[in-house]
């Protein structure tokens, strides 16, 4: 296995084959439209739904072809699977028969080994294990992709030109996924923490929400480009900003004091726990 840290931006054009689209939520549905953004045409994408209404209405808003589960496993090259990990195995046991070797799956959830899907499906179906996060709604999304055992290099970059449509693209080791989880999985999560915490703060100093609101989100949005742009480390960045004796290094003496560095640290070790745990209890 030869996984790398190599990472694809947007803008794949690797040509694609038929692609079924299994559970259409709020990933599935950020897959299906990243998919066609990208330029994918909806001839060559299957959903697979089962409540009728909201199978209507994605092939009204996208114009792909609804179909059953079993139809779309059987049609398409690469099979990308997108239910809650608890509807997995249900999902899996129905559409294994129709699964052929050659055929790829990919799937989307969180603590679903390889190893498990593998157990699920029949011998020389490739597999891939994908850890995507919610900023591919927007295709700023960060995906860590692992590869099964019958996976070869074809079907990885499938799998990256897939994910490449929402986002930026990583291959790491599957032993990796769970610290994966804990870091870009959940990382959304832990940046509006500290804008709801920094804008709350805003509002104490005496500024109106809003101010507050449009203050600290463009701070955000602000330094996360400066940070892709100039490739600068972030203690470079921080220190341009902290003057000897001034406003910033007051403020940061205080997150050290308060130990907000270690909590961060502890805190994403009990997401990386926390995904192991779940992922053992999958497989
Ligand atoms: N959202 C995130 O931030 C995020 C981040 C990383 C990974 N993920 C992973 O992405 C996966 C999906 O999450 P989600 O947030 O998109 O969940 P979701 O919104 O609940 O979507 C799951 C969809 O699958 C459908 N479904 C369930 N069983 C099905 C079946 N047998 N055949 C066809 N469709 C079926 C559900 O339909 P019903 O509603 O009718 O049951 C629902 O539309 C999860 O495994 C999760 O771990 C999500």
């Amino acid at each position: 296995m030869t996984d790398t840290t190599e990472t694809t931006g947007t803008g794949d054009t690797r040509s694609p084959g038929q692609v079924a689209i299994l559970g259409a939520g709020v990933m599935g549905e950020t897959l299906l439209s990243g998919l066609l953004r990208a330029g994918r045409p909806a001839a060559s994408l299957l959903v697979g739904e089962k409540r009728s209404e909201r199978a209507a209405e994605l092939h009204e808003r996208y114009g792909v072809e609804v179909v059953p589960n079993r139809d779309a496993a059987r049609k398409a090259d690469t099979v990308v699977v997108v239910v809650k990990p608890q509807d997995m195995g249900d999902l899996l046991a129905e559409i294994a028969p129709d699964l052929r070797a050659g055929q790829l799956v990919v799937s989307l959830a969180a603590g679903i080994t390889t190893s498990f899907i593998e157990s699920h499906i029949p011998e020389g179906v490739a597999v891939v294990r994908v850890m995507p996060n919610t900023p591919a709604l927007v295709d700023e999304g960060m995906a860590a992709i692992s590869r099964g055992s019958h996976c070869d290099e074809g079907h990885l970059a499938e799998a990256e030109s897939l994910l490449a449509s929402t986002g930026r693209v990583v291959r790491v080791p599957e032993k990796q996924q769970d610290a994966v989880t804990a870091i870009s999985g959940s990382g959304p999560a832990y940046i509006f923490f500290v804008v709801e915490a920094m804008i709350e703060a805003g509002v104490h100093l005496g500024l109106p929400r809003t101010t507050s609101t449009e203050l600290v989100v463009q701070t955000v949005v602000g330094s996360a480009k400066l940070l892709r742009e100039t490739g600068e480390h972030p203690t470079v960045l921080r220190e341009q900003v902290t003057s000897p004796g001034g406003t910033t290094a007051a403020a940061v003496r205080q997150l050290e004091d308060h130990k907000v560095r270690a909590a961060f640290l502890t805190a994403m070790e009990a997401a990386r726990d926390r995904s192991r745990a779940l992922a053992e209890g999958s497989s």
